[in-house]
């Protein structure tokens, strides 16, 4: 199965595609994700993509696509995928059905979270993880069992990311709306789309996904 997670920053992409990688053995293709790897190494997509997305801008979908392409190329046809933040723009989701064509594989959903803008920021601005595993934790909502001390590998250094500040927080929902809300039309007309409500408690997100998956 091969499923999309639509939603604008902070909707819980992230946070639902962990859940279903370890409860349904899929695997999570997030772009930024990757492209934060590929700013960590020094790559040359990173050293293309770090001024945008500190920025909140959109990297090109040239780069993005690539990205996907050549991942997809490393994994078994009957792995199912759940892609986390991309398509963003129309040209991309052109350009994911042809690669999706090449490796062999259709969509199956498009899962879109309904939420609420203003309290998103709030959301993302107090996100951080774990330096050394990459647990997410936040500032009102989740705290760590033992102040400064990771639950899941012990590590006590935790990291925020460079575009999680509110200024770039509205360029970035600027740019969902403008580029990525129009193709979720595209989706619909498919026949693809379904909606979630994504401000309910996040195991009432996982298991209204859960039961679109499940559907027959
Ligand atoms: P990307 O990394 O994809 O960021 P984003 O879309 O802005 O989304 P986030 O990762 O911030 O949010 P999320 O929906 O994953 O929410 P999360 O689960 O973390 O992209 C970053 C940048 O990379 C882009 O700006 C762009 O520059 C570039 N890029 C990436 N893909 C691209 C593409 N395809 N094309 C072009 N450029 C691209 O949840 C957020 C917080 O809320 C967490 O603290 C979480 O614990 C909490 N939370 C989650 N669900 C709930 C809930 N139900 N209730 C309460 N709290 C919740
Ligand atoms: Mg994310």
């Amino acid at each position: 199965m091969n499923i999309i997670l639509l939603g604008p920053p902070g909707a819980g992409k992230g946070t639902q595609a962990g859940r279903l990688e370890a409860d349904r053995g899929m695997v999570q293709l997030s772009t930024g994700d990757m492209l934060r790897a590929a700013v960590k190494s020094g790559s040359p997509v990173g050293l293309k993509a770090k001024a945008v997305m500190d920025a909140g801008e959109l990297v090109s979908d040239e780069i993005v696509s690539g990205i996907i392409d050549e991942k997809l190329g490393t994994l078994a046809s009957r792995q199912g995928v759940i892609f986390d933040g991309y398509p963003r723009t129309a040209a991309q989701a052109e350009q994911l059905d042809a690669i999706l064509t090449k490796h062999g594989r259709s969509l199956d959903h498009v899962i879109e979270l309904e939420v609420n803008e203003d309290k998103l920021v709030v959301r993302i601005v107090g996100r951080y993880t774990c330096g050394q595993c990459g647990t997410g934790y936040h500032d009102s909502f989740k705290h760590p069992k033992v102040a400064g001390v990771c639950d899941v590998c012990g590590a006590t250094e935790f990291k925020r990311r460079p575009d999680d500040n509110e200024e770039t927080v509205r360029t970035r929902m600027a740019e969902y709306r403008a580029k990525t809300e129009p193709i979720i039309p595209i989706y619909a007309a498919r026949g693809l789309l379904a909606r979630v409500d994504g401000m309910g408690e996040i195991d009432a997100v996982t298991a209204a996904i859960e039961a679109i998956l499940d559907a027959v």
